[in-house]
Parts: structure tokens; C-alpha cells; sequence
């Protein structure tokens, strides 16, 4: 019978449909299983249904011989090197389409709070320094009517879209070009340095790529307008953190507010994590019961397809499907 890890306990009923295929192993602690730990867990497995927190390198698929399929429990696959699953045939399944809704919510929970200053709010009614209301107290910038700028306009990107047309918001994005959503949103394309400068509020929704990496610095920060919110639902790492401190410290940007740090947890010395200005999520993008159950199902679907050797309902590498002449 295949030989099966799983490297933290799903929600759902996703362990009982694995183990109707193959003997599962699964990984009880409450942290992500130490990387060496797992180098000695996957010499003898098949399947490995894993982590966003899970590093899956070359090495890593080295030390696996007999894997045939990797399923991970999120979209983004940026800690999975999908070249060398591609070149070693080994499909990567992720989960797209059904975290799409509630981690845009998660966008607009996280925009809302910094341009509106919840946190600062909640924080000054705990701390007892609530007194008679004032007219100047906590002035925050609006979201309705504003211009709303989004870097990545793809499924999570345009959900963030739709929810801005309800706030009557103008919304740019930049990128390439998605005529069908200019047309269904009035979405209007900018280059990213128009986008930075003309909008009110900017959220990041790109996957980390070597081409997104840090590419929030000092010199994109410097487009933006003093009052703006930027938002990062994304990954850490598409951010420079000391860029993104030094722009509220001085006053480049107004607020900002992140879902994703690297590294994660971000150190609770990190002066963004003092920064009243600054509001952070312990990564909580897709982080409703109903949506998590449903990314733990659709990744046993993607593993239980690759032992099987069916296609992959969602998968992050689909060149591994390619015949050996079609590539390049
Ligand atoms: P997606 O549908 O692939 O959308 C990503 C979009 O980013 C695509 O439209 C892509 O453009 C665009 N893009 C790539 N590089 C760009 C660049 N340099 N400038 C502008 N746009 C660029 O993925 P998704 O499902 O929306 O997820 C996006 C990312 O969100 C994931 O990769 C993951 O890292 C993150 N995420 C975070 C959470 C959370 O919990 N915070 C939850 C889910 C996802 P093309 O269409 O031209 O390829
Ligand atoms: C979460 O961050 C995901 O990529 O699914
Ligand atoms: C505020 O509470 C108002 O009534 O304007």
C-alpha cells in the first residue's frame, strides 16, 4: 500500500478518504515538523500532503525516491521548487478557487482597520484613555469613493475588486493586461508606477516570484501618497520590512497592514509590530473554518489523484503533464 505524510492534521474528513488508499503518517505536533525530521520521514513515502511552512527543495525530493505526488494545503507554492517537481515528474497540487473568497474578505478586514484606525481604537479603549467624544479623535482616511490600486490582479486580486465596487471605489491594477475583468469591473490598467501614485489604498495580492520578491522598497514607497494604506495579503517576502518601517516612520506612506511577514512569526521586537501605524495578522488570509475544511479536501483530492496517476484537479506545475518533445 502507498506510504502517505501528512505534515499537519486537516480539518474535515480528508485523513479518512487518504487512508482508504494508503498507510498516512501524520505529523501530531502542534508546529511545523523540523526540516530534518522530515528529510528522514520522506525516504519511504509516495504521496506528501504538506505545509505552506515546509521547504520543499530539490534536496527534499532527493531524499524521497519513490514520490509520486505533492499536495499542498494553499495556493501559493512559492516554498515548493516547482522546477525540480517538474523535472523529476512529480505533479504539485495546490488549492485555488476555494480560499479565493474569504482571504479577499481578509483583504478588506485588513484595509479597513488601517485606513480607519481600528486597531489604534481598540487599543485606546482597552488602555482606558477613551474620554468625551472628540472631533479630532483617531482621524482616519476614507475607503468608499477612494481609489484602490491592486498588484495582482488575479483570482484573489479581482474577489478584492468586486468587494471595491460595493465601497464605490475606483479600482487600478497593474500587471498584465485582463480585458474580460476591465470590462465585467470597469477595472482601469495602470503601470505600477502609476498605479503607486494615483491611489488612495494599494494591496498586494501577487505570488512570490523572483520578480515580486521586495518589490515593495524604499523606491515603490516613494510613489506612494503620504495618506495611502498599503495592505499585504500576499507573502512577506514581497515586501522589504525595513523599507516599509522607514515609509511610516517618516511619513511616506499612512498606514499599513499585513497579513503575511517574513520571517513568520515576524519578532515581536520588529518596530512594525510596535508601529501603531502598522496593523499585523498572524496570517489569517484564508482562515475560516468552512474555507480551511475545504482547502484540507480539495488537497486530499490532489494527492489521492497523483497516487492513482490521474491528473491533478488543481495543479501548480501542469508542465509536468506535458509530453518530453512539447517542452521547451
Ligand atoms: P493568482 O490567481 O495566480 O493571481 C496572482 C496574480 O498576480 C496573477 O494575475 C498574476 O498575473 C499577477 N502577477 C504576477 N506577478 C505580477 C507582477 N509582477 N505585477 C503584477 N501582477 C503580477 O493567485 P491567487 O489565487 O489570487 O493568489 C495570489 C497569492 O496570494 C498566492 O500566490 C499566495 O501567495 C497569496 N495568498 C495568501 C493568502 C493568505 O493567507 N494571506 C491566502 C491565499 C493566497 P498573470 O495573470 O499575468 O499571471
Ligand atoms: C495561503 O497563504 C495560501 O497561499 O493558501
Ligand atoms: C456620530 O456619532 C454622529 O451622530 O455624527
Amino acid at each position: 500500500m502507498a506510504e502517505v505524510l501528512v505534515t499537519r492534521r486537516p480539518l474535515g474528513d480528508a485523513i479518512e478518504r487518504i487512508q482508504k488508499v494508503a498507510r498516512v503518517v501524520i505529523w501530531e505536533e502542534d508546529r511545523p515538523i523540523p526540516r530534518d525530521e522530515l528529510l528522514n520521514a520522506v525516504s519511504t513515502i509516495h504521496g506528501l500532503y504538506c505545509m505552506l511552512t515546509d521547504r520543499i527543495d530539490d534536496e527534499m525530493m532527493m531524499a524521497a525516491p519513490h514520490l509520486q505526488v505533492i499536495s499542498q494545503m494553499a495556493v501559493g507554492v512559492d516554498n515548493i521548487d516547482l522546477a525540480s517537481a517538474t523535472a523529476l515528474r512529480i505533479p504539485v497540487g495546490h488549492t485555488p478557487e476555494v480560499l479565493t473568497e474569504t482571504t479577499a474578505d481578509t483583504a478588506f478586514a485588513l484595509l479597513l482597520a488601517a485606513a480607519r484606525r481600528v486597531g489604534e481604537g481598540i487599543d485606546h479603549v482597552r488602555d482606558g484613555r477613551w474620554g468625551p467624544w472628540d472631533p479630532q479623535l483617531l482621524l482616519g482616511t476614507d475607503v468608499h469613493g477612494a481609489t484602490l490600486g491592486v498588484v495582482g490582479m488575479g483570482r484573489i486580486g479581482a474577489a478584492i475588486a468586486r468587494r471595491a465596487g460595493g465601497f464605490d471605489m475606483r479600482v487600478l491594477y497593474s500587471g498584465s493586461r485582463k480585458p474580460d475583468l476591465e470590462a465585467r469591473l470597469g477595472l482601469i490598467h495602470r503601470t505600477l508606477d502609476q498605479l503607486l501614485s494615483e491611489s488612495d489604498h494599494v494591496v498586494a495580492s501577487v505570488p512570490l516570484t523572483e520578480e515580486t520578491r521586495a518589490m515593495f522598497n524604499d523606491a515603490t514607497f516613494a510613489r506612494m501618497r503620504p495618506s495611502a494604506t498599503f495592505v499585504n495579503i500576499a507573502r512577506g517576502a514581497v515586501v522589504d520590512h525595513d523599507a516599509l518601517s522607514r515609509a511610516l516612520e517618516d511619513g511616506t506612506i499612512g498606514a499599513a497592514a499585513l497579513d503575511v511577514t517574513d520571517p513568520e512569526p515576524i519578532p515581536a521586537d520588529h518596530p512594525l509590530v510596535t508601529d501603531e501605524r502598522c496593523t499585523i495578522l498572524p496570517h489569517l488570509g484564508s482562515s475560516s473554518g468552512a474555507t480551511r475544511e475545504a482547502m484540507a479536501s480539495l488537497a486530499a483530492d490532489n494527492l489521492i489523484a497523483g497516487l492513482t496517476g490521474d491528473p491533478l484537479v488543481a495543479c501548480a506545475n501542469p508542465a509536468v503533464y506535458a509530453e518530453p518533445d512539447d517542452e521547451d
